[in-house]
């Protein structure tokens, strides 16, 4: 894995060659299971604006709801863990973000499929980390859903497979329109819980 720690124009890491074919494999694999088994719009978390319409349209599957599986034992899981939590906040050069890393106690994952017209408008999560890990089939059968940051002058970071990026969870982000479909995104948010 080759990670960029970059602090401009704002602290923001990115990773390339996050899993391994092995791991890459076993992802697969759990996604492919998911495929009909995605809830509606009303039950993927996904925010709504004030007129009430959805803030994105895309295939939303919290892993945690599948209650009989512990959620420790989906790959998904496990592969980010080890790929993102072994440098203990460290690909946070600047310390007090790194210390807010590694004050986290608890992380969730939202399996993200979007379909063609699929999109996501400016919003902040609701946590202090988001990790966005990025993975498509190749060759790539869509175009289109980079991540876009609308108060930084709409810096994009491309999507591409096998990449991940974190952020600081508030930072307003987007997902841009995509035509084609085949885009995921495992949403690793990580949270400071009393
Ligand atoms: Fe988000």
């Amino acid at each position: 894995m080759k990670l960029q720690y970059l602090r401009e124009p704002f602290p923001h890491v990115i990773y390339h060659d996050v899993f391994t074919d092995g791991e890459l494999d076993a992802i697969w694999k759990e996604l492919e299971f998911f495929d009909g088994k995605y809830p509606d719009l009303e039950h993927s978390g996904t925010g709504k604006e004030e007129n009430g319409d959805y803030k994105g349209v895309k295939e939303a599957l919290w892993l945690s709801g599948f209650g009989q599986v512990p959620y420790e034992k989906f790959s998904i899981v496990e592969a980010i863990r080890m790929a993102l939590y072994v440098f203990d906040g460290a690909q946070w050069e600047d310390k007090w973000i790194g210390d807010m890393w590694r004050s986290t106690t608890h992380d969730d994952v939202l399996v993200c499929k979007y379909p063609d017209g699929g999109y996501h408008t400016p919003h902040r999560d609701k946590a202090t980390f988001t990790n966005f890990v990025w993975v498509h089939k190749e060759p790539k059968t869509f175009y289109g859903g980079n991540l876009y940051f609308p108060e930084y002058d709409n810096y994009q970071i491309k999507v591409e497979n096998n990449k991940a990026v974190s952020i600081i969870s508030s930072t307003m982000h987007g997902v841009s329109p995509i035509r084609g479909d085949g885009r995921y995104c495992l949403s690793n948010f990580m949270t400071i819980e009393p």
